[in-house]
């Protein structure tokens, strides 16, 4: 964690709440964020001594709340002793300085928090990398005098230039280190586009368990397999780095299914773009799997951030099955796991804890997928054995082993079919060319 982070997780830090409601945001009440921003900031670490919260046309420019708001906090101050104030949404620099001048204590937003908890659980290197990027961008208009420490870290870089006051040094050598962990992001993503190129040739169809925080998109990926692979919390961003696993869905289908960062309400911009590689395995995969916890009552607004979350990465329009889970907690039938589950159209009733409607949802993300088949009638050489041995085992095809070359009918996979048809391709332009068959 860097230096200037606040740390939440000291067991000292009491945290105190405040949000505003415009009425700009439909299906969230103030009150109903703010018991969001408590969970996170319990995440983090911290203790929820009392919360405010006001409905307002406009955000203050100055405070972000009233001026009366403002000497409510500090009251509030003397009463719980809170050691940080958590705005719910993004203050702009100026508000948050002068809050903190008015509460003397230190202010911090909804966006700081949720970094926060992302710098706490990012155990890989990329996802570090990630979280440090989105900090860093974070900080970067934020930046005031107390920033020195970072010339001292620069080495030698830190040394400032002609006519040039501390506060531009600074800034000038946040902007340096964002260009050099973008450059690291990117190898890092072109790490794992090679890595997910080497998987892709074994040609399984991909899933993406996509979902808000919490929803039980870790649980659901370890029912699916069978065991623990990725960690299930009742915290918010337990996952933050994706986790892909080989699953059987029946009908001698499998498919590589993966887990990945949870999405959230005003999740911030900077950890969107940050997280862009590892959000590739979204925006890369044949079909979402959208988990919904079912029993949480504003699910339907959850629902309405994952597709913003979704259209932002270009995956709104993927191909997608809703799971809404945690059926157990709403329905007793499902609480021993047994019953079967019906579905309804793309939409399947589950509880991931307790195993009821698994094989639903299993058998229909198996239709959906076959459904993406594609029709194929190609010929091919002999000597494409490695890919017509795949294609048997992984298609619904017939093999015609003629004279010269082998025809291929049937329906594939579109990943298959791209494979063929780029090899069909090669055998007719070698033909073109008077190369003649080669068996
Ligand atoms: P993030 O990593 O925060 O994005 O969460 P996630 O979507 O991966 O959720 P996770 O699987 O960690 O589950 C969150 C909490 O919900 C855990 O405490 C799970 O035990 C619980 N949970 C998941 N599925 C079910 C379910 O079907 N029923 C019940 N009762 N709890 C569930």
């Amino acid at each position: 964690m860097p230096k200037d982070m606040i740390d939440l997780a000291a067991p000292v830090e009491r945290a105190f709440l405040v949000a505003i409601d415009t009425g700009d945001d439909p299906g969230w009440t103030a009150e109903e964020s703010i018991s969001e921003l408590a969970s996170l900031a319990e995440t983090a670490g911290a203790e929820v001594v009392g919360a405010e919260w006001q409905n307002r046309r406009h955000v203050d420019p100055n405070f972000y709340v009233g001026k009366g708001k403002v000497d409510e906090l500090v009251a509030a101050k003397s009463e719980t002793g809170y050691t940080v104030l958590v705005a719910d949404d993004e203050l702009s620099p100026a508000q948050q300085r002068a809050l903190e001048e008015a509460v003397k204590t230190k202010v911090i937003d909804r966006s700081r928090l949720i970094l926060d908890i992302f710098a706490q659980h990012a155990q890989t290197h990329e996802g570090r990398l990630q979280v440090e990027l989105a900090q860093l961008e974070y900080q970067l208009p934020r930046l005031t005098k107390m920033w020195t420490h970072l010339s001292r870290t620069g080495g030698g870089i830190g040394t400032r230039g002609p006519g040039e006051s501390q506060l531009e040094t600074d800034r000038r050598l946040v902007r340096e280190r964002i260009k050099k962990f973008k450059e690291r992001v990117e190898q890092v993503a072109e790490q794992r586009r090679t890595a997910s190129r080497a998987r892709d040739r074994r040609l399984f169809p991909t899933v993406a368990i996509v979902g808000y925080t919490n929803a039980g998109k870790s649980t659901l990926l370890n029912a699916l397999v069978g065991q623990v692979v990725a960690k299930a919390e009742d915290k918010l961003f337990a996952t933050l780095d994706p986790t892909s696993r080989q699953v059987k869905l029946g009908d001698g289908q499998t498919a590589i299914v993966t887990d990945t960062v949870g999405f959230i309400h005003k999740l911030p911009h900077q950890l969107v773009d940050a997280f862009r590689a590892t959000l590739e395995e979204v925006t890369r995969a044949d079909v979402l799997v959208e988990i919904v916890d079912a029993s949480d009552r504003h699910f339907a607004e959850h629902r309405a951030t994952v597709q913003t979350v979704l259209e932002e990465l270009g995956a709104g329009d993927k191909p997608r099955f809703v799971a809404f889970n945690k059926a157990d907690l709403i329905e007793a039938a499902a609480r021993n796991g047994d019953t079967p589950a019906p579905a309804i159209a793309g939409q399947v009733l589950i509880s991931a804890k307790t195993g009821y409607g698994l094989e639903t949802l299993k058998a229909e993300l198996s239709a959906l997928l076959a459904s993406l088949w594609v029709d194929i009638d190609v010929a091919v050489p002999y000597k494409a054995g490695e890919l017509l041995a795949r294609v048997r085992e992984r298609g619904t095809v017939e093999l015609d082993y003629r004279a010269s070359d082998v025809r291929v009918t049937g329906r594939v996979t579109p990943p298959l079919a791209g494979e063929l048809e780029a090899v069909a391709a090669k055998w007719r332009e070698s033909l073109r060319n008077g190369d003649g068959p080669e068996g």
